[in-house]
């Protein structure tokens, strides 16, 4: 029997146990958690993932605030945006949505960004710290996984994991994530589009985490039996029977492969929604943190 990893559940489940913190909080007289999006340009997928942080900061009771601009928007202007967020006490916490247009350069914007505020984790201090286990922002989607695989009691000590890619957002802290004793106490490989051996590499993994935005990349003959499969796969594929005429596909092919595993996540439904439910961690932590300092 494969056990279907549910990412929508337990996201719901994370943010209503965050939605209950927050009442605490406020009937503490402690503030209520504020996330700032800053959303450049009308990327289509970028639109819906911002407009599930902010649905997402609404079920759990913080407030939140989307800062709009378009395409042609100046590296400068946005810099200044980052600064002037940083300086604002009313905001815990905020993301800039990526990707960037081309003429910003994005590790500039990021690294701008004050790393107490970077509830994406993705500022070299935060990347730094997570990388030698000390306290930091970690990164939503490997996060989110991390959170999955505990929750649903999947052990990984000792075990054989294969990242697939080698992204800054998910691939690389991923791995990190997996080998730290603390986290996955895995072996953990990481292979990428240049990997020699990748299939092989692959059919030896225990746990197997698809990250390399490929539709149905993973095939049945790449998974061992018994395998433990983490779809990190949302790349939007035409499709004209569905209202919108795209449908997301994930980086396995789920239909042939699930019938192997002991566990695997949906797409859509397994790990997109804990993605933005660790955002939501980050930001009550942003504000816990931020009160700590003012006591
Ligand atoms: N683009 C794709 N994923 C992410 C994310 O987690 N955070 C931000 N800021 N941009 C993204």
């Amino acid at each position: 029997m494969t056990t279907l990893i549910d990412g929508k559940a337990t996201a719901a489940a994370i943010k209503q146990e965050i939605a209950d913190e927050v009442q605490q909080r406020v009937a503490q007289g402690l503030r209520r958690p504020h996330l700032a999006a800053v959303l450049v340009g009308h990327d289509g997928g970028s639109e819906t993932y911002v407009r599930n942080k902010v649905l997402a900061c609404e079920a759990c009771g913080f407030e939140s605030s989307l800062l709009r601009f378009e395409d042609d928007i100046t590296e400068q202007q946005l810099l200044d945006c980052v600064h002037s967020l940083n300086n604002d006490p009313s905001v815990d916490g905020f993301i800039v949505q990526l990707p960037l247009p081309r003429h910003i350069d994005e590790q500039k914007i990021i690294e701008a960004i004050d790393y107490r505020k970077d509830v994406d984790g993705f500022h070299p201090i935060n990347v730094g710290r997570m990388a030698i286990g000390l306290p930091c922002f970690i990164s939503a989607t490997p996060k989110g996984i991390i959170e999955l695989l505990r929750r649903y009691h999947i052990a990984t000590s000792g075990k054989k994991c294969v990242v697939l890619g080698r992204s800054n957002i998910v691939g690389k802290p991923m791995a990190q994530l997996m080998m730290q004793k603390q986290y996955g106490d895995a072996t953990v490989t990481v292979c990428h589009s240049h990997s020699a051996t990748l299939a092989d590499e692959c059919r030896a993994a225990d746990i197997l985490i698809a990250a390399i935005g490929r539709p149905g990349f993973v095939t049945a003959d790449m998974v061992k039996p018994g395998a433990v499969v983490i779809d990190v796969g949302t790349t939007r594929v035409p499709d004209a029977s569905r209202p919108k005429g795209y449908r997301l596909s994930g980086d396995v092919d789920f239909d042939a492969v699930a019938p192997l595993c002991s566990a695997i996540t949906p797409v859509p439904g397994g790990v997109g929604p804990m993605t933005i439910a660790m955002l939501m961690t980050n930001t009550l932590e942003a504000a816990r943190r931020r009160d700590a300092l003012q006591n």
